[in-house]
């Protein structure tokens, strides 16, 4: 017999996209499919490449992660195989209110694509006329992210924490008020500023920021591809929507060849390639609309169903060292960049290991502020993805840590002594009165 449905669940559910439907269904977090040999490698063995600046095997880590992080998982969704990140919680579900929302076969939030939130911190405390600059700058580039956090990152961030004070009371990082109470804790106990901070994250904790930008399903669409700061109208802020070369994406995956098109507001004669050169993901009518009205995109700009989301970036971080591993990868057709700047396709792993359209993209690391990796006077490491720093001021001379390393509850301003690839000393007087969240944004920005 047929559960009754009230008529006002049964209208509930018809304006649910059927995107959000079938997901809630099915889809179930995955960890890591890599053998304990390759993660998590073990905090000595990394911070051992760390100290020796041993560029090669970290890499070849960080390619593995890669390996990791794409591989198909188990499961599909709405025909289509998913990588085992995307199955993971993403921000908005592992820092719901609601108890343990996957697990419980909650409606799942798959993928969100979001605005980037990035730029903001910058510009909110910058002088008016960068802010300003930032802000267009960030409307036109088109870029949409979502994050996602490991399973094992996202159950931590669920979890009940011992409050320091050895009181039996506990403490949430998804929850606002728990982290308040935390640093109210720390000062009552006058404790040190190096030792205000949350947990540390477990060894297996991941967290990622994949962006994506729209392809039509008819016609050709432009995608800007990264070619040096040289191959911009701003070389000084090289964003998306300044650079001077673009691709020409085929949806029917038959092109070759040249073609006119419109790059960035300039006729250019652009390279035509198959849309399978990308990670792409193909939208319904529902999540087609969510996205143009994320970018603002109506009348024949708009997105349709078929139209797609490609993934042009992603930012990795995983806890298996105390400061994270960091990683980024960018759309770069399977090719070095100019300079290989600011990091290349060298050394990554055959078709076994780094499959289809993940292989078009490139790579760089930085595990460590500067080098030699203890001394705050060391040599600056610079690692950016050019689909997304270049927004910030001194963006393509920045480096991961030195901006994570800032995230607080109940949170700094940027200080206008930020340097973009500086040293970070979790002592600064800058942390007084302050909590420290483990590098990770999404605790200061999420929690509620
Ligand atoms: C100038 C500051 C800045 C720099 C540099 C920066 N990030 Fe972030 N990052 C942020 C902010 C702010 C967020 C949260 C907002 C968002 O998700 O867009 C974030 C979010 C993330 C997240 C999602 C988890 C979290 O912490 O909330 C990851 C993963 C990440 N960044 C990795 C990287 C990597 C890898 C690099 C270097 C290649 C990098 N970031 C460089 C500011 C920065």
């Amino acid at each position: 017999m047929r559960k009754f449905v009230p008529p006002f669940v049964a209208c509930l559910l018809c304006m649910t996209p059927p995107s959000e439907l079938s997901a809630q269904q099915v889809i179930r977090p995955e960890p890591l499919a890599l053998p304990p040999t390759e993660f998590p490698l073990s905090s000595s063995v990394i911070d051992g490449h760390v100290a020796a600046n041993d560029i090669a095997a970290l890499r070849a880590h960080a390619w593995k992660l890669w390996a990791g992080i794409t591989a198909r998982s188990t499961q599909s969704y709405q025909g289509q195989s998913l990588p085992i990140s995307e199955t993971w919680l993403s921000e908005a579900e592992a820092f719901s209110t609601l108890a343990a929302p996957a697990a419980a076969g909650e409606e799942r939030i798959l993928r969100p694509f979001s605005p980037l939130r990035q730029l903001r911190h910058e510009f909110l405390n910058a002088p008016q006329g960068l802010s300003l600059q930032l802000a267009t700058n960030a409307d036109r580039t088109r870029l949409l992210a979502f994050v996602k956090l490991s399973p094992d990152a996202a159950t931590f961030v669920a979890a009940q924490h011992p409050m320091p004070d050895n009181s039996g009371d506990t403490v949430r990082y998804n929850r606002r008020a728990d982290l308040l109470k935390l640093n109210t804790a720390f000062d009552k106990s006058g404790a040190k500023i190096a030792d205000r901070k949350i947990l540390d994250f477990p060894a297996a904790a991941v967290d990622l920021k994949i962006v994506f930008l729209p392809v039509k399903a008819k016609g050709l669409t432009a995608i800007p591809v990264w070619d040096g700061p040289g191959s911009s109208s701003n070389p000084q802020s090289p964003t998306v929507d300044t650079w001077t070369k673009c691709v020409a994406v085929d949806p029917t995956n038959n092109g070759s060849g040249q073609t006119k098109v419109d790059c960035n507001g300039t006729q250019i004669d652009a390279q035509v390639v198959g849309l399978d050169r990308f990670y792409a993901i193909q939208l319904d009518t529902a999540r087609a609309a969510a996205v143009s009205a994320s970018l603002g995109l109506s009348g024949p700009a708009a997105l349709e169903a078929g139209d797609y989301q490609v993934a042009v970036a992603m930012h990795v971080t995983t806890k298996e060292i105390a400061n994270w591993t960091w990683q980024t990868f960018w759309w770069q057709d399977g090719k070095n960049p100019p300079n290989k700047f600011p990091g290349s396709i060298d050394d990554m792993p055959d078709s076994n290991a780094v499959i289809g359209p993940w292989r078009n993209y490139a790579m760089c690391i930085a595990d460590s502020i500067v080098v030699p990796a203890n001394d705050r006077n060391g040599k600056p490491i610079v690692c950016f993805n050019p689909y997304l720093e270049p927004g910030l001021s001194d963006g393509i001379s920045s480096n991961c840590m030195s901006c994570h390393a800032r995230a607080t509850v109940p949170g700094v301003p940027y200080p206008s002594t930020y340097h973009p690839n500086g040293w970070i000393d979790p002592a600064d007087q800058l942390f007084a009165g302050q909590t420290k969240t483990d590098f990770v944004w999404a605790v200061q920005n999420s929690a509620r």
